[in-house]
């Protein structure tokens, strides 16, 4: 399922991505509240977007990934996705990625949006969560401005480079305000 939004295209990964995610992935300030972290080839990486390139193929779709791209330029800027639920708790995951040159011109927080869209509108999804490392300022405004609300916290949860990281929890409820 191919998304629109004014100024995005969200096509549906396939393995032809591959090459595109494996260099968003690479990028450290990408990967710097994640749990990823750097893959150390592109077979790592191969096996990260396996889940989402196979699932293509199922008639009970569990994971979503899309390529972010520009619709004026055609440009892959970067990756999005959401996960599943089981069919009685309606809920989604959503995570996106931009690379770093086009952060700050409200590119995720128009992903996010047609994420949450998408998941009330097309799945009837009754919850759209997402969670956050605290230190991650950028994600939280993004989350904020896409009309999620802060929830919790879960105390060291994320393993990053070594350490345990705080972790907000946010989510939208189907009834709630969408921006
Ligand atoms: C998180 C990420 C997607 C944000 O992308 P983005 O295109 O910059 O997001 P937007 O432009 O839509 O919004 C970012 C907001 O954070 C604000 N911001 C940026 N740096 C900030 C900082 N250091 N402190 C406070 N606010 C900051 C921006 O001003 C903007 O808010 P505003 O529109 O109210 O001014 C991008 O930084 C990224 O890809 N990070 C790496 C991957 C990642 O962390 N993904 C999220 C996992 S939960």
């Amino acid at each position: 399922m191919n998304l629109k939004s004014e100024r995005l295209k969200l096509k549906e990964v396939t393995w032809n991505d591959l090459g595109n995610i494996h260099s968003l992935h690479s990028i450290w300030e990408v990967e710097e509240f994640n749990t990823i972290g750097i893959p150390d080839n592109i077979g790592v990486t191969k096996e990260i977007i396996r889940p989402v390139v196979e699932d293509l193929q199922s008639k009970k779709r569990k994971f979503y990934g899309w390529s972010i791209i520009l619709k004026k330029e055609n440009t892959f800027i970067g990756m999005a996705g959401m996960t599943l639920s089981n069919d009685k708790f309606k809920m989604g995951e959503i995570y996106y990625k931009l690379l770093p040159e086009y952060w700050g011109k409200g590119y995720a927080t128009e992903t996010a949006k047609t994420l949450i869209h998408f998941g009330f509108d097309f799945l009837e999804l009754h919850r759209v969560e997402a969670g956050v490392a605290t230190e991650n300022i950028r994600s939280v405004k993004v989350l904020e401005k896409a009309g999620m609300t802060r929830e919790g916290i879960r105390r060291k949860i994320l393993p990053i480079r070594g350490k345990w990281v705080d972790n907000y929890h946010y989510a939208i409820v189907e009834d709630d305000p969408c921006p």
